[in-house]
């Protein structure tokens, strides 16, 4: 989704802002621009279309002179991707320059308070009700008008601002949106004071940064961050120390981040189990869960989006299964306005790579305001929702750049599986040998991908030749497969803009099954097995049809299966409990070979954004 960042310092600020919005395409967006303070005027630059168009205009920003200035790149939800529209907004008279995140609700109403009063706006934007007002209310006080305008602001905002009159100033103020700062007080960088709405744009810069809380207002020089909470009383705020580093955030050498995430699993798996696996006990004690901690809830309700929803239902079958705990999984825009009956012995478990998708965050608030307990299961540290959550759980996939999620969604899987051990350990639920095979399992599984990417990247790579063509696709599985496949859907739709549907086994005969014709392409992760003969079932139904399967499963259930499958990809033999991980491997490369083929934008597929901070 839209990317800020705002820079001031001793440097050229327009080459600096391109870099680091460079660093948030990831994000997607469909216009970029930049605002630079040149000799006392506000110089604006916007393009429609890739960052590309912008750097051209500026000869890679090297044509705009001034050292402090804000950047943005624009995911349309006001008005249609134009110059025009593209951030950043001026006030009429261009005194004030704003870059946004979010929505402003009731921009409509302030556009016509202004309007009425005599301002002309130029653009369709939220955005620029946001500029105009900050103007309207200015007096020579910047401060003082930022705090009236955002007072009057309903919806979600991060916001950079800098005004013609403080050439060396740069304000953030944000709600609901992410935004964080940074100062680098001398060192390779220089003074300077950065703002942006991920750490991935100013990554190169420093690791030290202090993110913003909702009210929170940060006024950047090159000298240095004040702070200010909501009622203008100056604060102190603490520095995170990210331990990412910018090589993470590089592609190494693949053609694809989406590639080189896929390839990580193996080490990020690693990362997020070895700690926490102690002898024969799993130990969360890093995300403060301890034994009690199991003592406090009767039931779990899962919230998430996407692909961390799909990483849900894996979790909520693992939670049932092995720690007996009633487990509902809801997609975090339901349940929001559900009226869920939920309460104080229940645990809110909400799923995220990014930490900041609005209605995962808003689905947290409204457990926590129905008297839940709260944990995240999050990659990103520091961000909204872990700020929010009673206990964090985080993943340690690193910055994860494609839009499509590989590595956090297996990331997230671990995390819901040491919870499921942990609990059914304290719970009795698990037998003290089931929980060693169990731990077995987890510390054999990061060799067991790394053999997987070995040796089924070219079977993948095959069956993506064969049917990259095909306009629909059908996933079908049951139980941890059934969970898996959904996923493996959602990959394929993500990337190669192949439609593809995911079923239970068992539900295509309610309906679906009139679909299926000579050729329709069925893949089938059948890895889970106790359940792969009901499976097969469902399989030979439609192959009687004259369907294909693509078939995903263990070594030894190959030969089972091999008479029903046109083409079959073989994962090492592994419990069914942990078949999810290995089966997602080769779907990854499948859908990723799929979208290669189809010449499509992998890593920024069209329409969709990495963090989407919008309802
Ligand atoms: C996955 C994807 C999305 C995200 C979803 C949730 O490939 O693009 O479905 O999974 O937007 O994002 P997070 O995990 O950041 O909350």
């Amino acid at each position: 989704m839209c990317g800020i960042v705002g820079y001031c310092g001793d440097e050229q600020a327009a080459p600096i802002l391109l870099r680091g919005l460079e660093r948030l395409e990831y994000r997607g967006y469909d216009s970029a621009g930049l605002c630079v303070e040149t000799d006392g005027k506000l110089v604006t630059i916007k393009a429609s279309g890739k960052l590309k168009n912008l750097a051209a205009l500026t000869n890679d920003g090297k044509a705009i002179n001034g050292v402090c200035g804000i950047g943005h790149t624009r995911w349309a939800t006001h008005g249609i991707p134009t110059d025009t529209n593209a951030h950043p907004h001026l006030s009429d008279g261009e005194r004030i320059a704003v870059v946004h995140n979010g929505i402003i609700e009731n921009f409509r109403e302030l556009r016509a308070f202004l309007e009425n009063r005599g301002v002309t706006f130029r653009s369709d934007t939220d955005t620029e009700a946001a500029a105009q007002l900050i103007d309207y209310y200015y007096d020579g006080n910047l401060i003082g008008a930022v705090q009236k305008a955002v007072s009057q602001l309903e919806g979600s905002y991060a916001l950079g601002i800098i005004c013609r009159d403080f050439p060396d100033t740069l304000i953030a103020v944000k709600k609901s949106s992410p935004l964080i700062v940074a100062h680098t007080g001398g060192g390779s960088a220089g003074y300077a004071s950065f703002l942006a709405s991920d750490v991935t744009a100013i990554l190169k810069y420093t690791r030290d940064m202090t993110y913003l809380e909702d009210g929170d207002m940060a006024v950047l020089t090159r000298r240095g961050i004040k702070f200010y909470d909501a009622y203008g009383q100056q604060i102190e705020k603490t520095v995170t120390r990210i331990d990412w580093d910018a090589d993470a955030a590089q592609k190494g050498g693949y053609a694809h981040f989406m590639l080189k995430e896929i390839y990580e699993q193996p080490r990020v798996i690693r990362d997020t189990i070895s700690s926490r696996i102690n002898g024969m006990t799993v130990d969360l004690s890093d995300a403060g869960i301890t034994p009690d901690y199991f003592d406090s809830f009767d039931e779990i309700k899962i919230l998430a989006c996407g692909t961390a929803y799909y990483a849900g239902v894996a979790g909520k079958y693992w939670l049932e299964q092995l720690a007996r705990i009633p487990t509902e999984v809801i997609v975090a825009s339901e349940f929001r306005y559900a009226d869920p009956i939920i309460g104080k012995r229940t645990l809110a478990v909400i799923l995220s790579q990014s930490g900041e998708t609005a209605d995962s965050h808003e689905a947290l608030r409204e457990a926590k305001r129905l008297g839940a307990k709260s944990l995240g299961i999050i990659n990103v540290r520091g961000s909204a929702i872990t700020r929010e959550c009673d206990n964090t759980l985080y993943i340690n996939a690193g910055p994860e750049i494609a839009v499509a999620s590989t590595k956090a969604y297996t990331a997230l899987l671990a995390g819901l599986y040491l919870l499921a051990a942990a609990a059914g350990q304290k719970r009795g639920a698990i037998s003290p040998e089931r929980l060693s095979a169990i731990i077995g399992e987890l510390e054999s599984l990061p060799d067991k991908l790394e053999y997987s990417l070995k040796t089924c990247a070219e079977a993948a790579q095959y069956a993506a030749s064969q049917y990259f063509n095909h306009s629909s696709v059908f996933y079908i599985g049951r139980n941890l497969d059934y969970a898996a496949a959904l996923e493996a859907a959602h990959k394929l739709k993500e990337i190669s803009y192949i439609h593809a549907e995911t079923y239970a086994g068992g539900e295509l005969k309610h309906g679906t099954i009139s679909l299926i014709e000579p050729g329709t392409l069925i893949v089938a992760p059948a890895a889970y097995e106790p359940l792969t003969a009901k499976l097969r079932s469902n399989i030979d139904e439609v192959k009687a049809r004259g369907a294909e399967i693509l078939c995903v499963t263990q070594e030894h259930m190959a030969e089972n299966l091999k008479s029903v499958s046109d083409y079959m990809i073989t994962i090492p033999d592994c419990d069914a409990t942990i078949s999810p991980f290995l089966t997602a491997v080769p779907l990854q490369l499948f859908a990723y070979y799929a979208a290669l083929m189809r010449g499509e934008n992998i890593d920024q597929p069209r329409n969709l954004a990495k963090v989407v901070t919008v309802e």
